[in-house]
């Protein structure tokens, strides 16, 4: 992938990875589509460079995308790699949750249902230019999950399996996918142990992304594919009484 002189949308760039890919695509010169529902956070953004452009947009609401669109397809056709970021994770007890629908649904919305559709309404736009990429954030609980966030983890799980499989069929734009470990980031705040920093994830990721490496294992990733691979049920023990907790 070329690193500059692209128009590049990030979903969730209001906070934690997406803020430190907007930053580093930035520094390489890039122009920003940031979403985000924090109008404030979103003001402060395009305060600090005009080659920002903010956009509110909650994505789990299909006529929030529905605008986007309108508002691509009006200003900025020549977008040309998406970054699927925002996400959300609740943590409880499925059969303890006061809230369990309303819950399941949100993170389904969000971390599946809204980059899947963005990638759907996006295609064509995509297609029609050049050095075109969709990166889509998973996590390393999509590998092996935890205790506490069934639904978040089999969103990860889906957007793991469907990234590569619409690899398979997509070689323009090219697919993407970023498999976090332990993050330092709001999402994570207060638990957890040895958190890289979102900017680690971010070097780390704008490596693989030069040399199109598309399934970019960030950090202990590499050791949990490693382990999963000697011993699944190991990887599994070792993930279930933590991973992102
Ligand atoms: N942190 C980790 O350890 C870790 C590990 C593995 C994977 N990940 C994944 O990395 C991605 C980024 O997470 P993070 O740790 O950077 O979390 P974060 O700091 O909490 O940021 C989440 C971002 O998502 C946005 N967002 C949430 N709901 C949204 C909605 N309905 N519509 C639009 N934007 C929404 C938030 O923006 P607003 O609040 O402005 O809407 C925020 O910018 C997520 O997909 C997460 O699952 C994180």
């Amino acid at each position: 992938m070329r690193l500059q002189g692209n128009k590049i949308l990030i979903t969730g760039a209001t906070s934690g990875i997406g803020e430190a890919l907007l930053n580093k695509f930035l520094l390489l010169d890039n122009q920003i589509i940031a979403l985000g529902r924090n109008a404030e956070k979103l003001k402060n953004l395009a305060e600090r460079d005009k080659r920002i452009i903010p956009f509110s947009c909650d994505i789990s609401k299909a006529d929030e995308l529905d605008k986007l669109i309108l508002f691509l397809e009006q200003n900025h056709a020549d977008t040309n790699i998406l970054v699927n970021n925002a996400g959300i994770q609740y943590n409880y007890h499925f059969a303890e949750e006061p809230q369990l629908l309303g819950k399941i649904e949100q993170e389904i919305n969000v971390n599946i249902l809204a980059p899947i559709k963005l990638i759907a309404l996006m295609l064509p736009m995509l297609k029609a230019n050049k050095n075109a990429a969709i990166v889509n954030v998973s996590s390393g609980l999509g590998l092996s999950p935890k205790k506490q966030a069934p639904v978040y983890c089999g969103t990860k799980a889906g957007i793991h399996i469907f990234s590569k499989a619409l690899r398979y069929q997509l070689k323009h734009p090219k697919v993407f996918e970023i498999i976090p470990p332990l993050v330092d980031t709001q999402m994570t705040a207060g638990r957890g142990k040895g958190k890289i920093t979102p900017e680690q994830l971010v070097d780390e990721f704008i490596t693989a992304f030069r040399k199109d490496k598309f399934e970019v294992n960030i950090g202990k990733v590499k050791l949990l594919k490693f382990i999963n691979r000697l011993s699944p049920a190991l990887a599994d023990s070792i993930m279930k009484k933590g991973g992102e907790k």
